[in-house]
């Protein structure tokens, strides 16, 4: 069943060319923020993506330490928590996901997603992974491997504290970043809960080891009505619907109090939570993706033969799975290194794959 919910607007001018030519993956390699605003006007279905998360990872790039110094020299009227734009900070060095400041960084991001607003199609819909912080006043920031385990080299930096940002703070970034995007009309429709059951033992005695991350689904807001994109809930998890049906006599209804359910005799698991595994990563990256968290993605929020965009691709992960599953995909990667592996990969996707897309006008 494919909904099609409530369109009142939103009517399509013609695309002046779809985003892909004939090839039914593109791996291109740059800055998402560039390439971002070279795809045609509404040519994507689906952008769904995991981008740098703050504070951890260099992904092999090289980061100027320096960089709040320099903007703030620039003006004496300005405050730390006045977020430069992206091109300026790209320019002088900044390495996105290494932004001095979580506000920093949720501005670059939401400033780069921005960016493809357009190139999504009125019924598109965008899927952005992304997980939580703690805030450490001095924190390691890993070339490549995940924070604070294993051998790989990292070094260390020292954050500027203040408002929310206390030693040992959860920064709470996903929710800060869906409400930025929020603010700029995007309509929030899930926020799934990857719950990852295998996360590595952590050292520390006083709080829970964080097992999850959010996986936020949004939609574009129309100028007039609500909101219709394509879903096909088919497609989606079993156990993760969210229509549930209560039998209210089997759930306890107390007619003397309505708010009353008795919720441990309602069906269970019709939830927004997906349990998958991390798995090692690929090609010598350590964030790919699993398959079966971003499939089900795919399947309900791109329609066959559409076209599927992940603008951070590291090593290709969501492309293949989205040319697999009889869609198109482009892929955005800065690391050349990364970049080589997602075209190795899609290469070798689409040599076991007999496609069927059709024709792109
Ligand atoms: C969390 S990883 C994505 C991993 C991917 N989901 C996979 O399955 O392999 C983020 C990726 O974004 C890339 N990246 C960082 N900044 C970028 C930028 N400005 N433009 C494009 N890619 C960028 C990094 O090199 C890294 O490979």
């Amino acid at each position: 069943m494919v909904a099609q919910v409530e369109m009142e607007q939103n009517e399509t001018s013609e695309p002046e060319a779809t985003a892909s030519d004939d090839a039914p993956i593109q791996v291109r390699q740059g800055d998402a923020y560039d390439l971002m605003a070279d795809l045609p006007a509404e040519s994507i279905d689906l952008l769904i993506t995991s981008p740098p998360y703050w504070g951890l990872r260099a992904y092999g790039q090289e980061h100027n330490e320096e960089i709040l110094k320099e903007w703030l020299a620039e003006d004496s009227e300005r405050v730390q928590t006045d977020v430069p734009p992206y091109e300026w900070y790209r320019k002088h060095g900044g390495v996105l996901g290494l932004e001095p400041l979580p506000e920093w960084f949720i501005g670059h991001l939401v400033e780069i997603l921005q960016r493809g607003a357009a190139a999504l199609k009125p019924e598109g819909s965008m899927w952005i992974n992304i997980g939580d912080t703690y805030f450490a006043r001095w924190s390691s920031i890993r070339h490549d491997g995940r924070q604070g385990l294993g051998d790989n080299p990292r070094s260390r930096r020292r954050t500027p504290m203040g408002g929310f940002r206390q030693e040992k703070q959860l920064l709470l970034i996903p929710a800060r970043f869906a409400i930025a995007m929020q603010d700029l009309r995007w309509i929030l429709r899930n926020d799934l809960i990857w719950h990852k059951p295998n996360v590595p033992p952590r050292p520390e005695k006083d709080r829970l080891r964080l097992a999850h991350e959010h996986f936020f689904h949004f939609v574009k807001r129309p100028k007039e009505g609500r909101a219709k994109y394509h879903y096909d809930m088919d497609e989606v998890e079993h156990g993760a619907r969210d229509v549930v049906f209560y039998d209210f006599d089997e759930a306890g209804y107390d007619e003397a109090d309505p708010s009353y359910y008795d919720f441990q005799e309602v069906e269970e698991g019709e939830h927004d939570v997906v349990t998958t595994h991390v798995r090692s990563g690929s090609d010598g990256h350590s964030a790919t993706f699993p398959i079966g968290l971003i499939k089900p993605r795919i399947l309900s929020s791109c329609p066959p033969g559409g076209t599927v965009l992940d603008p951070f691709c590291g090593t290709g992960r969501s492309l293949t799975v989205a040319a697999e599953s009889g869609r198109r995909a482009i892929g955005f990667e800065l690391s050349a290194e990364f970049h080589e592996a997602a075209q190795k990969n899609s290469d070798q996707s689409l040599g076991q794959l007999t496609l069927e897309l059709p024709d792109v006008e």
